[in-house]
This record gives structure tokens, sequence and C-alpha cells, in this order.
């Protein structure tokens, strides 16, 4: 039987000592205490031969202290050892994309079992996009009767410049009712997970312009639910009675996620349709700007001011440094790690979410042999390898390095079988980043991770083999 300790990720401080402390039942039998001197974030656990106890600066520390304590029992007991340990990060997060795939409810459950197994604290759910609107909402009943279903899908790869599609013939959708995302909220939350909806736009907005087309900048000509991947130019138009519907669907997403943070996306918003717009232009001289583009930042102010009026903090994607959003803004930076920089020399909190080290929709493998994925190349070790703070920033600007987040894609996965294979292991290496465990060699964490990909099995996760 193997001795090894294969805490996942693994502890800040641990000290082994001599032998093991054996009961029958050491999840009932261990001693918890919540610690008024610890820090809040913090938690220790001291296993004799005798006992063990777990003692936390909060409950959520005693929440950490569980799952690490539940990875050190193993089958010669529990080993004596002492640890102490606190993450470095505040955000330790991962975003699904259940948009250009619907995800089921209990799939959603199963991953925020996987984030708590890897004491992450933040679950993004990407929840709408040109190719399907997840979120009901019931003063527009439109968004998912007609926006969360497409007649059907392109098959294989998206090309640049492509114009010729294949298509599968099979309708694919679906949607969460209030209901079902607060069940999925209060399951995080028992777990200390925080859920973090987006809402994506102006761009990215093409389901939601299908069910209303007054939304979009063309209404008579009337567009579907998008059936390929890519970036779409139908964005939302900049008229009043567009952000009015915003704010409406904003108003009912505040009160389904009673966190912090809510993203309103920002990402890859081609402006060619406001260029093309007599209303936009009379909005853009009206407003004073100089470039259609600049109509992203007036928008997103517009509509963003729905969030700070009921306390609540707006992030957005990179390209959002670039529009006039508030100072405050949480930025995760995807386009590269000299995003972060940027956008925290600008001053605002920065997640680390960059393309190249944490998208999990990327090749893990050669891609002969691997299932179709959007192109790149992650593998395992490299995710091992991803430093969170990027270089070149001050002690001040990298306090601002609030955290990071892995992003699962979905274009090219199409069932929960299919995310398990891309997510794990590669969150696995993640969520020793978003922690700040010890770098250990890679093959030591490989002898870690052979222990470890079983608890997700029994969570009853898929996950890609080992080579
Ligand atoms: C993104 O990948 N468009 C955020």
């Amino acid at each position: 039987m193997s001795d090894l300790i294969a805490i996942i990720p693994a502890p800040r401080e641990l000290v082994r000592g001599e032998g093991y402390w054996t009961s029958a039942d050491p999840i009932g039998d261990a001693l918890r205490t919540v610690v008024e001197n610890l820090p809040d974030d913090e938690y220790r656990i001291d296993v004799t031969t005798d006992g063990a106890r777990l003692s936390a600066g909060s409950d959520q520390a005693l929440r950490h202290a569980e799952q690490t304590f539940a990875q050190l029992v193993g089958p010669n007991g529990v080993p004596v050892v002492s640890i102490a340990d606190a993450p470095r990060f505040a955000w330790r997060g991962m975003m699904l994309d259940v948009a250009r795939h619907f995800m089921p409810k209990e799939f959603v459950l199963r991953i925020i079992d996987a984030l708590e197994l890897h004491r992450m604290n933040s679950l993004h759910l990407h929840l709408t996009d040109d190719q399907g609107w997840r979120v009901q909402i019931d003063a527009y009943p439109k968004l998912t009767e007609v926006g969360a279903w497409r007649p059907e899908t392109m098959i294989g790869k998206m090309s640049h410049g492509q114009t010729e599609f294949e298509y599968d013939g099979t309708r694919h959708g679906g949607f969460y009712t209030k209901d079902d995302l607060r069940e999925i909220v209060a399951y995080a939350e028992e777990r200390g997970i925080n859920v973090v909806p987006e809402i994506d736009l102006p761009g990215h907005m093409q389901a939601a312009i299908a069910a209303y087309p007054e939304l979009g900048n063309n209404p008579d000509n009337p567009i579907g639910v998008r059936q390929v991947w890519g970036i779409s130019d139908d964005v939302l138009n900049v008229n009043d009675a567009t952000v009015d519907f915003v704010r409406t669907v904003l108003r009912e997403v505040l009160d389904i996620f009673p966190g912090p943070y809510i993203h309103l996306g920002g990402d890859e918003c081609p402006a060619d349709q406001w260029r093309e717009s007599e209303a936009a232009q009379a909005k853009q001289a009206e407003l004073g700007l100089t470039d259609a583009a600049q109509l992203q930042g007036w928008f997103t102010a517009q509509v963003s001011s729905v969030l700070a009026e009921d306390g609540r903090r707006l992030v957005g994607w990179d390209e959002m440094v670039e529009t006039d959003c508030p100072k405050d803004a949480v930025i995760m930076a995807w386009r590269g790690a000299d995003r972060g920089e940027i956008a925290a020399k600008a001053g605002h909190d920065v997640v680390m979410a960059p393309h190249e080290s944490v998208y999990f929709d990327y090749y893990q493998a050669d891609p002969e042999t691997e299932p179709l994925a959007i192109g790149h190349f992650t593998p395992l070790e490299k995710v091992y390898d991803f430093e969170v703070v990027p270089a070149g920033l001050t002690a001040e600007e990298a306090a601002r390095i609030i955290g990071t987040q892995c992003q699962v894609w979905t274009e090219y996965m199409e069932d929960e079988d299919r995310v398990g294979y891309m997510l794990f292991p590669r969150m696995s290496a993640f969520a020793e980043k978003a922690w700040g465990s010890p770098k250990t060699p890679f093959p030591d964490f490989l002898a870690r991770l052979q222990i470890h990909l079983p608890r997700l099995t029994a969570l009853g996760l898929n996950h890609r083999p080992l080579d």
C-alpha cells in the first residue's frame, strides 16, 4: 500500500511524524475547533498516534481543513502530521460555458463537488452566448422559449473566414429555471463557493436577438440562434429601449444570484453594425464619441449601474479596460498575461485567466489521438508550470492580482463526459496554482495525482487518463 501523502492542492506547510492514528471512524472522531486567534483563512491539522485536531480561523477555513483531512485518511490510518495552511489567492475559480452546450443541473452540482475537493471558491457560469440563452427571465420569456434552442449545429472545426458548413440535423438546447439556479447557488454556498453569473454583452448576444429582433441592429432581417462557432457580427443595438431591456434582465439575475460579483462579458464585440446603423451613429454623435467602438463603454456603463445600485461589483473580460469601464470593475485577463499586467497597472483588481495556460478547451496531447478541440496546446505540465502573477508588476500592483480562474468553453464538448475529460486532471494542477501550493518536481505531482484521480471518479466525474 502506498505510504504517500497525496493532498491536492498540497498544503503550504506539512511536517510528517512517525506512525499513524488508527480509528474506525477518523472523520467522525477528529476534534474540530474554530479559533479566534487564527487568521480567518488559516487552518491547522495536528495528528498524533492518539487522535486528530482540526483548528481553523473561520467556518470557511474549517471546510478547507475537512477537505485536507479527508485526503489524509489512507489504508494504514491517518499519518502523524502537523499542517499549517492558508490560500494564496482570494479568487480560485473555474468558468463553465453552459451556453455553447447546455449542461444538466446535476452535472453543475458535481462540478461544485470538484471545486470543493480542490478548495476552490468560485464558479463562473457563462449563461448566455450567440448559440444559446440559458437563464429563465420572467419579463422576457422568449429568451428561453426561442433563445435556448438551436435547430442544429455545425459539424467539425470552425476555420477563419469559413462560409460553408455541414450541420448535424440535431436540435440542441435547454435552460435553467430560477429554481434550478437557486438550488445551484445554495448547494455552492453550503460548500463555501460563490457563483458568478455571466450575461455576456453587448456582443455574443445573437440568441437574445433571435428571440427579440428589436434588440439587434437590423430588426427587419430577423436572425436565428447561431448554429456555427466563431464571433458573430450581430451585437445589441445601443437604443435606450435596449438599455432598459438589459437592465430589467439584470435585475432578475441579481434576484437569483446573491453573490458580490456579476460578470457582464465585454469580450469580442465587433462595432461594424454600429458603424452602419443610423441610430447608432446618431447616438455616437449625441454622446460626442469619436469612434463607434466607444459605444461599448457607454452601453456597459448604462446597464451596469443596476449592479452598483444593488451593491454588486462588475466583472468583465479584459477588453473592458479599453472601454470606459468603472475603475472598481474586476478584470479577467484572458488574452494573455500582459493583459493582466495592463489592467493591474490601470488600478483594477484582476483575475488571471490567460488562455495560453488556463483555457481547458485546448488540446492536452497530440491532436491526432485526441478528441476534436479548438486548437492550441496546453498539456498538464504547462498548467503545472503556470505562474499566476505576471512579471513586471510592483508589489502594490501585484497585490491587485486577486486570483486566477480556469476556463472550459464548450464548443467542442457536447456532454458531461467530454467536459470531464478536458477539465481533469488539468484543474487539479490549476488548483495548486490558485491555492499557492509549494511547487514540487512534476513527477512528484503526478504521483500524488495517481492517488487523487479516483476521488474524481468517486464524485462521478470523467477525467483524461494520465499518459
Ligand atoms: C473569451 O475567450 N472570449 C473570453
